[in-house]
């Protein structure tokens, strides 16, 4: 499945954000985040984009950046763009770097750790790729992360990206937790742990996030990652976004980026006894759940969901609903001792395993009880979106920005995703449609986001939740669109 190997074609950027002194003489009044850029050559206009969003990014009061550029090959174009200051650091080893992909991506992360936290000595960092796309606060998120990280030492990195934030599945820009994958496309690390868990024996053959993974499981380390994305491809269009180099026409669709700045960034209830603390508190309140999608009856519900026997389980839950997860690397994504929690609706859902160490500790406390009796899985997927939406079936060619228009109303993404979840759902509530099948998009076809449609024989489609979106259109084919 895609998920990190799947990203190491791409080339990388890094940045490196420290918590640094730029300059001696301004020790007093400055404090700079320090950010370290590697790219290869020809991706210049890739720099340029992410550099320009660098700038527009808010920043702490009195907190300046100190960008490096790291390239691989001649990005002396760089150099001519209208960008505020940075350096150019050549990316230079005593031998020529490999010609395999993996390998050289991976020789060119050691070459930039090395720099960044042995020559430069610098003690935090920030790593991201190249083509990510940023929300307003991803500097202000890892700045106050790294305070976390001090606090204490259990984790790994603080991270800008959620595999699994998709409208269906994250909805609060607030939210936070500790995962035990570890999560890339953005993050900052200690100099310590580089020191002491990544540079000895980093083995060349091996892609650099599966080493990265291998030491957090080991060292049993977490991360910690937004509920809703910080950061997300703007390239890959299997992922997120669409193909072109520039922002996502709309940021509802695809993956969910973040499109706000917090009051507040503070993390101490992400300290590993508070979480607990907090998680065994939730547990014990929450509601039990026959089916997943049965939290969609209640607004701002908490739940839990306790049929789950095993991590192989809690990956079939995560495919059932198109998320990533599925056991990356051999690690679940976004779990966290046994449990993983996720939006079903605006309603909050912890999948609690049977060999988590929070299965049994509240069993008897829960309240059993199911909020509107569970007849089908996707029962409460239909009552919503019958509860709070009319589904209209538009004309060909439009899309449902202009389909909802129509019935003066407004297409709105939640109540997309939910209706693109599958044909039982369109079968119930687009009876014109003779009959119902789903299309598979592969991951390099490109970004349509025209799907749930009827297409010109009447018969029904739903599409990857992935690639749906208001603004998506075929000539031949009629939007079903959820309006509100
Ligand atoms: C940065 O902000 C400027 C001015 O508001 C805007 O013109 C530009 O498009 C922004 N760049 C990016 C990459 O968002
Ligand atoms: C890098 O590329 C530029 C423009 O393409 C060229 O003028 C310059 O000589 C190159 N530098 C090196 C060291 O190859
Ligand atoms: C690196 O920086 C630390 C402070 O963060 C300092 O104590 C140490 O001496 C520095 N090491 C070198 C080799 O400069
Ligand atoms: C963060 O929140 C905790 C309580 O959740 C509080 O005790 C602490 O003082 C806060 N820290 C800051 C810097 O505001
Ligand atoms: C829950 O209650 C049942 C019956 O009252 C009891 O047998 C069981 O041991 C309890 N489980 C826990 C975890 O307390």
């Amino acid at each position: 499945m895609p998920g990190v190997e799947v990203r190491l074609h791409l080339y990388v950027v890094f940045l490196c954000l420290c918590a640094c002194l730029s300059d001696a003489s301004r020790i007093e009044t400055h404090m700079t985040i320090c950010v370290a850029v590697i790219t290869v050559k020809s991706r210049e206009p890739l720099v340029n984009r992410l550099l320009n969003q660098l700038h527009n990014l808010s920043l702490p009061f009195q907190v300046g950046l100190d960008i490096n550029v790291f390239c691989d090959g001649n990005c002396s174009t760089l150099e001519m763009g209208n960008f505020p200051v940075f350096s150019l650091r050549p990316l230079i080893a005593e031998k020529p770097l490999s010609t395999a992909t993996v390998r050289r991506i991976t020789q060119m992360y050691r070459l930039v750790l090395d720099h960044i936290h042995i020559s430069m000595n610098k003690s935090w960092c920030v790593i991201l790729e190249d083509d990510l796309v940023l929300a307003p606060d991803a500097l202000m998120m890892l700045y106050h992360g790294r305070q976390l990280m001090e606090m204490d030492p259990s984790i790994f990195t603080v991270s800008l990206f959620n595999d699994n934030s998709f409208h269906f599945s994250a909805t609060d820009q607030a939210a936070f937790r500790r995962v035990s994958h570890f999560a890339g496309l953005g993050f900052i690390m200690t100099q310590r742990w580089y020191i002491d868990l990544i540079r000895p024996n980093w083995p060349y053959s091996k892609p650099w996030d599966a080493y990265f993974q291998s030491q957090l499981t080991k060292n049993s380390l977490v991360c910690i990652i937004p509920e809703v994305t910080r950061s997300k491809h703007v390239t890959n269009a299997f992922y997120s976004a669409r193909s072109h180099i520039q922002k996502p026409l709309n940021s509802f669709e695809s993956q969910y980026l973040a499109n706000s700045i917090l009051p507040e960034y503070n993390f101490s209830a992400l300290i590993q006894s508070e979480y607990d603390h907090h998680l065994t508190k939730l547990i014990a309140t929450a509601q039990d759940l026959v089916f997943i999608e049965d939290a969609c009856f209640v607004d701002d519900g908490h739940f839990v969901y306790k049929k789950c026997n095993s991590q192989k389980m809690l990956n079939r839950i995560l495919k059932e609903r198109n998320l990533w997860g599925k056991g990356n690397g051999g690690v679940v994504r976004g779990m966290y001792r046994g449990l993983l929690q996720i939006r079903v609706c605006s309603s909050l859902v912890v999948i609690l395993c049977n060999d988590s160490p929070f299965y049994d500790h509240n069993a008897n406390n829960s309240v059993f009880a199911t909020p509107h009796g569970a007849q089908s899985p996707l029962r409460g997927v239909i009552g919503r979106l019958q509860l709070d939406y009319i589904i209209v079936t538009g004309d060909d060619g439009l899309d449902c920005s202009q389909v909802c228009a129509g019935v003066y109303k407004e297409c709105d993404v939640q109540g997309l995703f939910l209706l693109n979840k599958g044909c039982a759902v369109l079968e119930l509530l687009a009876l014109s449609c003779k009959v119902c099948s789903e299309v598979k998009v592969e991951g390099s076809q490109p970004y349509t986001g025209d799907m749930p449609a009827m297409l010109s024989d009447g018969n029904c489609c739903t599409g990857w939740p992935h690639h749906s979106s208001c603004f998506g259109k075929h000539v031949e084919s009629k939007r079903i669109c959820p309006c509100k």
